[in-house]
C-alpha cells in the first residue's frame, strides 16, 4: 500500500488494543504519580526552547506505546517525509503543501526543487524584497504621497491573511518601532473599516491588501472602501489633485499588496512593483511567515522576522528528525486523537497564561478546525469516526472566572494546553502587596489549574476542612483532567514561531491519522457562493427574492422592512 492510500485507523490492530486498554485502564493520576515518581521527567520532552511536560495526561506508556503504533499503522512518518519533500499531498487541489519551506535558512543543502521549481531560491528573493521595503518604512524612506513618513500599517486582510499577522502583532508588541502601528480589517461588516480607519491621517497610512487568492469579497470590497477612504480624507486635506492620474499616485505611495495572484493585484491597481509574492503551495492558514507577514516585517523589523522564521524552523527539525518517541507534534497528536477518538472528547482548550498571546485561540481556531474539520479522506471515502475537535480558549487567568468551572466540574472532558512563559514583558512588582512578584503570582496561577485538574479533591479532602455534609459533594473536584503544560523562556519571536510551528505539525499528525486533507478548505465555498447568490434580493431584486427558500425569504423580507424603516 502506498503513501497515498490513506488507512481507516479504526481498522487497525493499534485501534483494536486502544479500545481495550481504554475499557480497562481507569485513568488515576494520583496513583500514577505515587507509584511511579519518574513519571513527570519520564513524559517531559524539550522541543526547541518548548519545554512540555505530558505527564498530567491520561495515558501509560502502554497508552502511548500504542498510539505510536497507530501512528505506524496509518504511515505518518511516510506522510511526513511527503510534505518536507514537497509532494502533492492536498490531494484535493493537487498541491505541495511546503509551507516548511518559508523558513528553511538561506543556502540551506541540497536545496529543494519542487515541481521543477528551485523553492528556496524563490522563497529568498521574496523575503528579499519584502525585507527591503519594510526598512523603506521604518526608516521613513518610503513615504506618502506627501512626503510625510508613514506611521499607521493597516492589513487588509480575511481568515489566514489576518488572523496570523493580528496574533503575531499582538504577540510581539513590546518589539514594535515606535512610532509605527498596525490595524487589522477582516470583516466585511462595514463597521470594521470605518472604526479601524477612525482617527487616521491619510497622509501616514499605509495599506498592505493580503489575500491568497485575490478574490476574496471581504478583501476586495474593504479594499475598494480604504481606497475610497484614502481619496476622500486626502481630497479634504488638500493633499490630491481631482484627476485619474494623482489618485492612481497616492494608490502607488499608500497601497501595497501580497499574493500569488498577481495579475489581479495589477488589475485592482496596485503597481506589481509594491506586490509580494507567495505560492500555491502555503495554505492561507499556514502563511503568516510567507509574505502574508509584510505588516510584521514592517511592526518589529526584519531582524526580529527572520528570528520568528528560525523558531518555526527549529520546531520543523525536531518534528522532521526526532523519533516519535520523543517528538511533541508527533506525541501531542496522538494524544489529541486518544482524546477524540478513544476518550471521546469534543473540544480542547488552549490557554495561553501570557496576555500577549491572547488571539492564540483564535489563530488556531482557523489552523487546527479549518485543516482537520473533514468527514471524508484524501481518496474522497467517508471517515468512520470523529475527526476535527472544536478548538477554543482564553488567555488565564480571565478564562478561570468564566469558563473553568466545567473543565473542571462538568461532564465532558476537555483536554487543555496550559501556555506560559518564565520571563515576561513587564517585571511588575505590586506594592502594596508587599512588594510581589506580580508574575510570580501569575505562575502560581498556572502551575496551581493543572494540579487542581489532575489531582482534583476527593469527598474526605473537603470533609476533613469542616464542609457540611449536604455541600460536599458540590466542592469534590474529580480530578483525572488532562492538560499538558508547555513552558517557554520568554516570548520572543522564536518562541512565537516555534508555537506555531507546534501546533501546525500536531494539526498535521491529526490529519494523518484521520487520512484526511489537512490543507484544503472546501467547506467554507457554499456559504460564499450563496452569499453572492442572495445579495442581489437585498439589493431590490424580486426575482432573486421570490428564489429563497419560505425561511430565508421571510428572514430577508424582515430585514428590508427593518431597513426601510431604521
Ligand atoms: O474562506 C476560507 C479562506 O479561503 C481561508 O482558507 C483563507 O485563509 C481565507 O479564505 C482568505 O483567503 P485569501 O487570502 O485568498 O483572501
Amino acid at each position: 500500500m502506498s503513501s497515498s492510500t490513506p488507512v481507516d485507523p479504526t481498522g487497525t490492530a493499534a485501534f483494536a488494543a486502544l479500545q481495550t486498554h481504554h475499557a480497562e485502564v481507569r485513568p488515576d493520576l494520583r496513583a500514577w504519580f505515587a507509584a511511579d515518581p519518574q513519571r513527570a521527567e519520564r513524559f517531559t520532552f524539550d522541543a526547541a526552547d518548548l519545554h512540555v511536560d505530558l505527564s498530567k495526561n491520561l495515558v501509560t506508556e502502554e497508552t502511548v506505546r500504542l498510539l505510536l503504533q497507530l501512528a505506524e499503522e496509518t504511515r505518518v512518518a511516510d506522510r511526513l517525509a511527503a510534505m518536507f519533500a514537497g509532494e502533492h499531498i492536498n490531494t484535493t487541489e493537487d498541491r505541495a503543501v511546503l509551507h516548511t519551506a518559508l523558513r528553511r535558512p538561506a543556502g540551506t543543502t541540497p536545496a529543494l526543487t519542487v515541481d521543477g521549481q528551485d523553492v528556496d531560491t524563490d522563497v529568498q528573493a521574496e523575503l528579499t524584497k519584502m525585507y527591503a521595503f519594510a526598512e523603506k518604512v521604518r526608516s521613513g524612506e518610503w513615504t506618502g504621497v506627501t512626503g510625510k513618513r508613514i506611521e499607521t500599517v493597516v492589513n487588509i486582510g480575511i481568515g489566514g491573511s489576518d488572523l496570523g499577522p493580528v496574533m503575531v502583532y499582538e504577540a510581539l508588541q513590546p518589539y514594535v518601532q515606535e512610532g509605527l502601528s498596525c490595524r487589522f480589517v477582516s470583516n466585511i461588516d462595514p463597521t470594521d473599516v470605518a472604526e479601524k480607519t477612525r482617527g487616521l491621517d491619510p497622509e501616514t497610512t499605509l495599506f498592505i491588501v493580503a489575500s491568497k487568492t485575490f478574490g476574496t469579497l471581504e478583501t476586495l470590497t474593504n479594499a475598494r472602501l480604504a481606497r475610497t477612504w484614502l481619496w476622500e480624507r486626502l481630497s479634504a486635506a488638500g493633499a490630491l489633485a481631482d484627476d485619474d492620474e494623482a489618485r492612481r499616485g497616492a494608490v502607488a505611495k499608500h497601497f501595497v499588496a501580497v499574493s500569488t495572484a498577481l495579475d489581479k493585484v495589477e488589475a485592482f491597481g496596485i503597481d506589481p512593483a509594491n506586490a509580494f509574492g507567495f505560492w500555491d503551495w502555503v495554505g492561507g492558514r499556514y502563511s503568516v511567515d510567507s509574505t502574508i507577514g509584510t505588516s510584521l516585517a514592517i511592526a518589529v523589523g526584519p531582524e526580529r522576522f527572520t528570528e520568528f522564521l528560525a523558531g518555526f524552523h527549529a520546531i520543523d527539525e525536531h518534528t522532521r528528525t526526532t523519533p516519535f518517541e520523543r517528538n511533541v507534534p508527533v506525541l501531542m497528536g496522538l494524544l489529541n486523537v486518544f482524546y477524540v477518538n478513544v476518550v471521546g472528547a469534543h473540544t480542547h482548550a488552549v490557554l495561553p497564561y501570557a496576555q500577549y498571546l491572547h488571539r492564540f485561540p483564535a489563530y488556531l481556531q482557523q489552523l487546527t478546525m479549518e485543516s482537520n474539520g473533514k468527514s471524508v479522506r484524501w481518496d474522497g471515502s467517508p471517515v468512520t469516526h470523529e475527526t476535527g475537535e472544536v478548538f477554543w480558549g482564553e488567555p488565564g487567568t480571565n478564562g478561570q472566572h468564566a469558563f473553568y468551572q466545567l473543565i473542571h466540574q462538568g461532564t465532558r472532558i476537555i483536554p487543555a494546553d496550559f501556555i506560559a512563559v518564565a520571563t515576561p514583558a513587564h517585571p511588575l512588582v505590586d506594592g502594596d502587596g508587599g512588594d510581589a512578584d506580580v508574575h510570580a503570582l501569575f505562575m502560581a496561577n498556572y502551575f496551581a489549574q493543572t494540579k487542581a485538574l489532575a489531582f482534583g479533591k476527593t469527598a474526605e479532602e473537603v470533609r476533613a476542612e469542616g464542609t457540611a455534609e449536604e455541600i460536599v459533594p458540590a466542592r469534590v473536584f474529580s480530578g483525572n483532567r488532562p492538560t499538558t503544560s508547555i513552558l517557554a523562556p520568554a516570548l520572543t519571536p522564536s518562541v512565537v514561531g516555534q508555537l506555531i510551528a507546534l501546533y501546525e505539525h500536531i494539526t498535521f499528525v491529526q490529519g494523518a491519522v484521520w487520512g484526511i486533507d489537512s490543507f484544503d478548505q472546501w467547506g467554507v465555498e457554499l456559504g460564499k457562493k450563496l452569499a453572492l447568490e442572495i445579495a442581489p434580493a437585498l439589493t431590490g431584486d424580486a426575482d432573486a427574492l421570490a428564489d429563497q427558500d419560505p425561511s430565508t425569504g421571510a428572514l430577508i423580507r424582515h430585514y428590508l422592512q427593518r431597513r426601510a424603516t431604521a
